[in-house]
C-alpha cells in the first residue's frame, strides 16, 4: 500500500514524489494505486530506484504497451528504449527535448506516456519541467479559447524534417543518434487543438511548441502570432513543476496532457537517462 504521507505534491499545479516504494518489485495495489496517482498527477517521481534495462522495461509495461519511436536510433539491446545522453564535452549546442513539447504529438497516435530513469546527472543543472496543460486551459483568456475551441492546430515532425526544422546551431545534436532532413516529418497531422483524456474525461490544451506550427483554416502568420501568444501563456510558472533530478530517478509522465522542457545549463557534466515511450491512441476532441 501507498501511505497518503508517502504522497508528496511538486507544486499546486502538478506532480508529486513517491516514496518508499520498489518499483521492481510492487504488489498489484501499489499498481493500482501508482496508475491512479499517475493520473491524478500527470507527473510522478520515483527516486532511489536501482533498475536494469530490462526492469525499466518490466515498469513502463504497467503503464501500456511500450512503443518504438521513429527517428531515433534505440539502445542496441533494447529496440523500445533510447538513451537521452549529453556528453561533457558537448557544449554550445541543442539539448534533446530542448524546447517545450509534447513528445511525438505530430504522429497520428501521440504516446500516452513517457518514463524516464536517470543514470548519470551533473551535479547542478540539467532540470525537467512540465507544465500542466488542463490547468493552462482552465485559466485560458477567452480571446485565446476562441481561437482553440472546435479548431485543430497542425503537428510536424519539425526537427526530423525540413520545412520546418530549426537552424542548425539549435538542432540538438551529439550522443543521441537522430535521423534528420526526412520528408516524411514534413507531414501535416492535424489533432484537435482541445483534447478530453481518454482514461480521466479531463480537457486539455493539446499544443506542442517544439511540433504545432500552425491552425487549421487560419492564415499561416496568424496562425503563428496566435500560437506564440498561447505558448507564452502555457508557459507560465503557475502551471509547472520544475524536477532537480538524482540518479536513479524514475519519473512517468502523462504525455497527453502536459508538455515538458529539459533544462540546457549544463556544460562540460554528463547526463545520461533512458526512456521508454508507452503508446496512445488518437487525440479525441474536448471541445464543447
Ligand atoms: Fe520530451
Amino acid at each position: 500500500m501507498i501511505a497518503e504521507n508517502s504522497v508528496k505534491r511538486m507544486t499546486p499545479a502538478i506532480g508529486a514524489e513517491v516514496t518508499g516504494l520498489d518499483v521492481n518489485q510492487l504488489t498489484a495495489s501499489e499498481l493500482s494505486q501508482l496508475r491512479r496517482l499517475w493520473l491524478q498527477h500527470k507527473v510522478l517521481v520515483i527516486r532511489n530506484q536501482k533498475m536494469s534495462l530490462n526492469q525499466l522495461c518490466d515498469f513502463s509495461g504497467y503503464f501500456g504497451e511500450l512503443m518504438q519511436l521513429p527517428y531515433i536510433t534505440p539502445v542496441d539491446t533494447h529496440p523500445k528504449i533510447i538513451c537521452v545522453q549529453k556528453k561533457a564535452d558537448e557544449v554550445n549546442m541543442g539539448v534533446f527535448g530542448g524546447d517545450w513539447h509534447s513528445d511525438f504529438s505530430f504522429l497520428k497516435t501521440p504516446p500516452a506516456a513517457s518514463i524516464l530513469y536517470a543514470e548519470t546527472i551533473p551535479p547542478l543543472g540539467g532540470d525537467t519541467l512540465w507544465a500542466n496543460m488542463s490547468l493552462a486551459l482552465k485559466n485560458l483568456p477567452s480571446h485565446l479559447l476562441e481561437w482553440v475551441e472546435n479548431r485543430n492546430v497542425i503537428h510536424t515532425g519539425a526537427p526530423y524534417g525540413i520545412k520546418n526544422a530549426p537552424a542548425a546551431d539549435t538542432q540538438f545534436t551529439g550522443s543521441i543518434e537522430i535521423q534528420r532532413n526526412n520528408p516524411e516529418a514534413d507531414r501535416e497531422m492535424l489533432h484537435p487543438a482541445i483534447v478530453k483524456h481518454p482514461d480521466t474525461g479531463e480537457r486539455s490544451l493539446f499544443i506542442s511548441p517544439t511540433y504545432t506550427t500552425g491552425i487549421e483554416g487560419v492564415e499561416p502568420d496568424v496562425g503563428c502570432s496566435v500560437l506564440k501568444e498561447l505558448f507564452e501563456f502555457c508557459a507560465r510558472p503557475e502551471f509547472f513543476c520544475r524536477l532537480r533530478w538524482s540518479a536513479n530517478a524514475v519519473v512517468i509522465w502523462d504525455n497527453r496532457n502536459t508538455m515538458h522542457y529539459a533544462v540546457n545549463d549544463y556544460d562540460g557534466f554528463e547526463r545520461r537517462m533512458y526512456r521508454t515511450t508507452i503508446a496512445g491512441q488518437s487525440p479525441i476532441s474536448g471541445s464543447a
